[in-house]
């Protein structure tokens, strides 16, 4: 795939087949994200990787309630949305994805973030190239707070969590929706 193209047609995938991604094509995708620019080329980046389903169902439990109290009050276009997929009867923050990856950055590199979010980008890509679906699930922030359940991460000493990522084997071809037209300031 072009990289125009794999850029132009990535979109978000919520649903997933039941099966497993293999480790070679994990490793692939862990490896795209790797070749992202960072700042002095440091790399601050680390990949948690989650196949354990009962793990994320327990992450996922855990955040859905803290997330709609600060949800209060929010009841417009996407957000609502949202909302209601929380509230919704067995629903996974992480749409029953067969791996997620938490991406984790060093955590005294003061570009973590931006280099974290480069290399998540690149993942989601190459993802896409190879035929995976993927989605950056923000949502799981609630869950860095609480230690006892960030242990069953394993997140190496040294590293703070940036975000989650799901992949699996898409059963949805979204289109793009919504998509702004840029704002340009020419100088
Ligand atoms: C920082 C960040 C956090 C996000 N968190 C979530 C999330 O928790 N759950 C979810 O379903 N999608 C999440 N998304 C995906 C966005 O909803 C999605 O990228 C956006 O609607 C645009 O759609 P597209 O990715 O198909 O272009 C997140 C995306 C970003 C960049």
């Amino acid at each position: 795939m072009e990289a125009l193209d794999a850029i132009m047609t990535r979109r978000s995938v919520r649903k997933f087949e039941d099966r497993q991604i293999p480790d070679e094509i994990l490793e692939k995708i862990i490896l795209a994200g790797t070749y992202a620019p960072s700042a002095l080329g440091i790399q601050p980046w680390a990949f948690v990787v989650v196949q354990d389903q009962g793990f994320l169902k327990k992450v996922s439990e855990y955040c859905i309630p803290i997330l709609l109290s600060h949800m209060k009050g929010s009841g417009e276009g996407m957000s609502q949305i949202f909302k209601e997929m929380l509230e919704s009867k067995n629903f996974s923050l992480y749409y029953n994805a067969p791996t997620v990856i938490l991406i984790v950055g060093q955590s005294k590199n003061r570009f973590k973030d931006i280099d974290c979010s480069l290399c998540a980008e690149n993942m989601m890509l190459a993802a896409h190239a190879l035929g995976i679906g993927s989605c950056f699930v923000g949502a799981t922030d609630p869950a860095y707070e609480n230690k006892e359940l960030m242990a069953g991460f394993k997140i190496p000493e040294g590293y703070s969590p940036i975000g989650t990522i799901v992949f699996g084997y898409p059963l949805e071809t979204p289109e793009a929706e919504g998509k702004i037209p840029p704002k340009i300031v020419r100088v």
